[in-house]
């Protein structure tokens, strides 16, 4: 696929809060390393703050209010028509804090991308980074996967790891896988937008051609 070709993809983030991941894809895609366009950020939360950097980057964005609505079901509905109104080939899911049922998932196959906190499959859900600390780890990190029904499980696209030290509390970690996170979101969307790659099983596969990233080539981080 050609630079122009990616670039003409199009991304919606989802999120609940800060942000942070939005913004490192935002910054990526400004500083030219992601070919791809965000075509809407959706929040679940009025108040979450990465709805102003969506807006101050000039992105549309939206909230569904998954109060509003009665079932999951019905919530996922709203969110499929929102994406589809905006042309989106791929979601990520971006710190956004709500379970996404079969509508959601079988409009989008193996086109939602989620980031976690954690080196799946340790440590799957809420905390990751308290039960990482809590379990004695040496070493954790951050993993982005293609989300299936089952919490946390699907197929991974990219890891990073970081090292646990002695005296860290769960903020300390936190803020280091973070940095992670931050460099291995925007690579796996570019990854995944770029093709060339199968799911066989729960393996996310690369063409024998591709290249990995220069991410997961990288050793643990400091
Ligand atoms: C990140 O730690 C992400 O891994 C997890 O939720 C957090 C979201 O942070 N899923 P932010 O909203 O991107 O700053």
């Amino acid at each position: 696929m050609s630079d122009q070709e990616a670039a003409g993809r199009r991304l919606a983030v989802l999120i609940s809060g800060r942000g942070s991941n939005l913004q490192a894809i935002i910054d990526a895609i400004a500083a030219g390393s992601l070919g791809a366009t965000i075509a809407v950020v959706v929040s679940n939360r009025a108040d979450a703050q990465g709805l102003a950097r969506a807006r101050a980057a000039g992105i549309k964005a939206r909230v569904v209010d998954h109060r509003d609505y009665d079932s999951r079901e019905a919530f996922d509905a709203a969110l499929v028509e929102q994406l589809r109104a905006r042309h989106v080939d791929l979601v990520s899911l971006a710190g956004f804090m709500r379970l996404l049922g079969p509508v959601m998932i079988r409009a989008f196959p193996n086109a939602i991308l989620n980031i976690h906190p954690s080196l799946l499959p340790a440590f799957p859900g809420l905390e990751a980074q308290r039960q990482a600390l809590e379990h004695g780890v040496k070493v954790s990190g951050a993993t982005v996967h293609l989300v299936t029904p089952e919490l946390d499980a699907g197929p991974i696209v990219l890891q990073a790891a970081v090292p646990v030290r002695e005296d860290d509390t769960v903020d300390t970690l936190a803020a280091r896988i973070l940095v992670q996170e931050h460099r291995i979101y925007p690579q796996a969307i570019g990854d995944v937008l770029g093709g060339g790659w199968s799911v066989e099983g729960r393996r996310f596969v690369r063409a024998a051609t591709a290249e990995p990233t220069s991410a997961s080539r990288l050793p643990v981080g400091s």
